[in-house]
């Protein structure tokens, strides 16, 4: 292998990975290596310029820790977050969009019906709808694992006045498929633009700016899981996410509803804003 040059390296390269025993990784492996090779030949990528995306790397890695993911952001800003989404989508059922990096285990329970929005400032609304598998059939006991931010733009790990069980829960639907609970609804948000995905945003004269959203993983037995998000089709940001995670699919616009009964049941005034929303669950194979 003295011998390799521009040309032959690359192949020498993928060669070099066929001992591995898991053959998706061999795939993966040789596809990686020559989409970077092809890479760095399309750009004629200089040895400064490479050094300067090793120099990325090693501050994402500093600026990292258990709570912040700067490879994570990187990958989000760059799209590939949710292309993988797209394409895992492909599968039928809901679309599928980010995680991104606030979700936590072990949310309270909270029952069909009830109050997240307690004490906390905004604007409350009725959020509602049910779980249905591809076929439209309802899917009962699905549990919908739910996280938003406050009216502030700030999740509960970010602000201190929160209390950690603030505006998340775990919830079951009914044997209709169905769910309800009321909220607030959240503001649009930066993602973190202290660190090297920031100086990258600001060279290329882009914000960091998400569109307000829920965030819910939705599952149940026999079914893919779902991770996605619900969007308002009238916010600020809908056409400009700094993460890519907006789908058409997924917006929402609230409606107002002026039914007095269920304004007094869920402690809402009158007309109260509803947003409904089903979600769609692909079928687990076997
Ligand atoms: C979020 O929606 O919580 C998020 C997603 C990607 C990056 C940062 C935050
Ligand atoms: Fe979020």
């Amino acid at each position: 292998m003295r011998d390799v040059d521009s040309n032959t390296i690359t192949a020498a390269v993928v060669r070099s990975f066929d001992g591995a025993a898991d053959p998706r990784l061999r795939e993966i492996i040789a596809s990686l290596v020559r989409h970077l090779h092809g890479f760095a030949r399309e750009t004629r990528l200089t040895p400064e310029e490479w050094q300067a995306g090793l120099d990325f790397l090693h501050r994402a890695a500093r600026i990292s820790n258990e709570s912040r993911s700067e490879f994570v952001l990187t990958s989000d800003i760059l799209g590939l977050s949710s292309l993988v989404d797209l394409i895992a989508s492909g599968k039928g059922g809901t679309e599928r969009s980010a995680l991104g990096p606030f979700h936590a285990e072990g949310s309270p329970l909270l029952e069909v019906g009830g109050d997240l929005k307690r004490d906390n400032a905004g604007e409350p609304m009725l959020v509602s709808g049910r779980v249905l598998d591809t076929a439209g059939r309802p899917v009962p006991r699905a549990q919908l694992d739910f996280w938003q931010a406050a009216v502030n733009g700030k999740y509960w790990q970010q602000d201190p006045e929160q209390n950690p069980d603030n505006l998340r829960f775990r919830m079951l639907t009914r044997d209709d498929g169905a769910y309800s609970f009321t909220t607030v609804r959240p503001a649009p948000y930066t993602v973190p633009y202290d660190g090297p995905v920031g100086e990258l945003l600001r060279a290329a004269g882009r914000h960091a700016w998400r569109p307000a959203h829920f965030h819910f993983i939705v599952s149940a037995e026999g079914h893919h899981a779902l991770t996605t998000e619900v969007f308002f089709a009238d916010d600020p940001y809908i056409d400009g996410d700094a993460v890519f995670g907006v789908r058409e699919s997924l917006l929402v616009q609230p409606q107002q509803n002026h039914d007095g009964e269920l304004a007094r049941r869920h402690g809402l005034p009158l007309p109260f804003e509803q947003v409904i929303f089903d979600f769609r669950l692909a079928p687990a194979p076997g």
